[in-house]
């Protein structure tokens, strides 16, 4: 018996690029790029065509499915979307199955869930389980006894299942308060708006035509408390459907925007009518009816060797071109990268990570040495996290940042590529003794390059990326000793843990700043703190938890205790022979300061490079200001005279 979810899993999960900004105060969606920058995952038959989300391509029992990963914890939100659904001609305008806005958890849903009526959404078996960890608002075009369905004709709450909590025939209300019914399937385009507020658990859905305005009154209105249906973690938002044997629709979605911090942006009404126009007038071309597929009269010993022959041609295809981002990063066979390796043989293995292993290869074309990770995802949130990895981080490109050559996948197997490092992590050549003493220039070089690729990450880039895990380990070194920030992308990760009660801590002790160990919440501030604290590492050459005598002390409060009795310059890694005291002092003072317990008094990446560059005085700090909290007096005038990373402005809605 084959795997089947899993089968399915690996033929059609399709990644493209997100668009979409990252921020620790809330997720920022904007799709004015269009629906194919808007989506990470297209599952089943779903494509982008003539820029929409064609999610069914009137082919029969098909699914479709477009997500989006959603950063951070569901929260207030409004979102608004414009859609077309096409019946099939001479049926008399009988449309299925009809296509849903849908919240996940997870997207193990895709392909666990059937086609028809269950419109790509649940199954028989798992429909209406809370461990569905699924909402959708569906735009059902097909009554269905079985699901306790008004009409063929409706818009419905769903939570876990594909029953409704509630639902009311299309249509909308007019400015007079009357009823103006609306037939989703007409061929015609319109508008939903769904808004969520995350503390009143409100959440209400509207519909229109297309170039109408929402309309005062809702649709409808229910009470659902969405963190308690979709966890505490990231999540997916996006689009199902489905086709029936039968009745085979082509359910579109036109454009989209999606916003947690206020009303959801308008749409680009003009480009989403010509997105209208070529959609209609691609599904006139091809209006030849296909033809139905009817497994039950094969002899089921044909149909096997059936099967077997299109597993093996689709898994020769999933080798290649079909597993493709757009945009992204270069794919490599499997083939390459084995011979790279030896075979993944364990003489090239560079280390082992929390994701899996790392091995050493060289590429055969270009003789170029590469590190592989290779990363066994043991469940359906493994390609989440692939798929995040990767889109992200095939965009961001600064010399002080480990660079994605390409990626592969193989069976259960996901391969990443980088840039070799050949002199290995900054923890082996700090802490290793039999690893020569990394001279003062070096060091400062190495801090500074971290400074310089953290603030691309913080503040240069398009888009905000926290890197959650900054630890002597996770800095690689090249030949010339310049160093590069690796693993991003891997350690916001952690937190989806697949039991929804435990938030895994993302981070390593003792780089931990205490309110993320508190709160569980990863921001800018919380890398700056590990930052802070791997200065101090790097100056001292000593681990974040310092295990001298007795009990294991912070390496923060060692430094200070230093700084208290006297002379900062005391705790310096005793390997260093040549130093220059001022820079030294600088490095120690501004490690203290962005590990400070407050993340207001932590200056921002942006500052702490130009402290570091000289092009900005450090202020005058006594030790006694890193044991004050932001409710002493006399906090608030460091604060001042120091613009804090907690402050700082993002302005990154919609992009940069
Ligand atoms: C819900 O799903 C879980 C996990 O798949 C399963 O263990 C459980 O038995 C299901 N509950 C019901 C009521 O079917
Ligand atoms: C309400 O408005 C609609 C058009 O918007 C109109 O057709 C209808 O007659 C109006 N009804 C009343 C009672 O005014
Ligand atoms: C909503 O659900 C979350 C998670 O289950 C829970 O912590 C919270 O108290 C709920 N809110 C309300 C108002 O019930
Ligand atoms: C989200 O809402 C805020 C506040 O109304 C607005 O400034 C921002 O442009 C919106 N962003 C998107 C992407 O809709
Ligand atoms: C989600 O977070 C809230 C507040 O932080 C907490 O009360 C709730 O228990 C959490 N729920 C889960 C399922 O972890």
């Amino acid at each position: 018996m084959l795997p089947h979810s899993l089968l399915l899993f690996l033929l059609f999960i399709i990644p493209t690029s997100i668009a979409y900004t990252y921020d620790e105060n809330g997720v920022f969606f904007s799709f004015d790029d269009g629906m194919d920058k808007s989506m990470s995952v297209l599952s089943g038959v779903a494509s982008i065509t003539s820029g929409a989300l064609m999610l069914t391509n009137g082919e029969p029992q098909r699914k479709g499915n477009g997500l989006s990963f959603m950063y951070g914890p569901i929260s207030s939100f409004s979102t608004t979307f414009v859609f077309v659904i096409i019946p099939p001609e001479n049926l008399g305008g009988v449309s299925a199955h009809g296509l849903a806005f849908t919240l996940s958890n997870n997207i193990g849903f895709m392909y666990s869930s059937l086609a028809a009526q269950y419109m790509s959404l649940t199954d028989e078996a798992s429909n209406g389980n809370i461990t569905n960890q699924l909402f959708a608002v569906e735009l059902d075009t097909f009554k269905n006894p079985t699901f306790v369905d008004i009409d063929d004709n409706h818009v419905g709450i769903d939570v876990n299942s594909i029953v409704s909590i509630n639902s009311h025939t299309a249509g909308y209300y007019t400015s007079n308060d009357t009823f103006s019914p609306l037939r989703l399937a007409s061929g015609e385009p319109m508008q939903v708006w769904v808004e969520y507020d995350g503390n009143s658990h409100n959440l209400i859905v509207s519909l229109a035509p297309y170039l109408e305005r929402k309309p005062q009154q809702p649709l409808l209105a229910s009470t659902v408390n969405l963190t308690s249906v979709l966890g505490n973690n990231s999540f997916f938002a996006g689009f199902s459907s489905a086709t029936g044997t039968l009745i085979r629709s082509k359910h579109c979605i036109i454009g989209w925007s999606f916003n947690t911090t206020g009303e959801a942006q308008l749409l680009d009404y003009p480009a989403m009518s010509q997105i209208i126009a070529d959609v209609r007038q691609k599904a006139q071309n091809r209006s030849h009816i296909p033809k139905d597929i009817i497994l039950p009269t094969v002899a089921p010993a044909a149909f096997i060797v059936l099967v077997i022959l299109i597993v093996l041609y689709l898994k020769k295809a999933t080798e290649s071109a079909d597993w493709k981002i757009e945009g992204g990063p270069p794919y490599f066979t499997y083939k390459d990268l084995a011979t790279a390796t030896r075979g993944f043989s364990d003489r090239m293995l560079l280390g082992k990570g929390g994701f899996g292993k790392v091995y050493k290869g060289m590429l055969q074309t270009s003789k170029q040495n590469v590190a592989i990770k290779r990363v066994s995802p043991e469940s359906k949130q493994g390609m989440k996290e692939f798929i995040a990895e990767i889109t992200i981080l095939g965009h961001l490109r600064h010399r002080n940042l480990v660079q994605l050559l390409g990626y592969s996948r193989h069976n259960n197997n996901l391969l990443l590529i980088y840039d070799y490092m050949p002199k290995g992590s900054l923890d082996r050549v700090l802490h290793d003794q039999d690893m020569p003493v990394l001279n003062w220039v070096h060091r400062l070089n190495i801090i500074k390059g971290i400074a310089s690729g953290l603030f691309y990450l913080h503040e240069d880039w398009e888009k905000v990326v926290i890197h959650r895990d900054i630890k002597a380990s996770n800095v690689l070194l090249d030949t010339e000793m310049n160093a590069r920030l690796g693993d991003f992308g891997l350690a916001r990760l952690h937190n989806h843990g697949t039991d929804a009660h435990t938030t895994h801590l993302a981070g390593t002790w003792g780089y931990i700043a205490p309110e993320l160990a508190r709160l569980g919440r990863a921001t800018k501030a919380t890398d700056v703190f590990a930052f802070g604290v791997f200065m101090l590492e790097v100056a001292c050459g000593r681990r974040p938890i310092v295990h001298d005598s007795g009990d294991p002390t912070l390496l923060t409060d060692w430094v200070l205790h230093a700084w208290e009795s006297g002379s900062i310059l005391t705790i310096v890694d005793p390997r260093l022979e040549d130093y220059i005291r001022e820079e030294v002092e600088l490095v120690l003072k501004l490690g203290l300061l962005c590990s400070h317990s407050e993340p207001s008094a932590r200056p921002c990446m942006r500052l702490v490079l130009q402290y570091l560059e000289k092009d900005a005085a450090l202020t005058d700090f006594q030790p006694c200001f890193f044991h004050l909290t932001s409710r002493d007096e006399g906090f608030d005038q460091y604060i001042l005279s120091c613009p804090s990373v907690a402050t700082a402005t993002t302005g990154l809605s919609g992009g940069r």
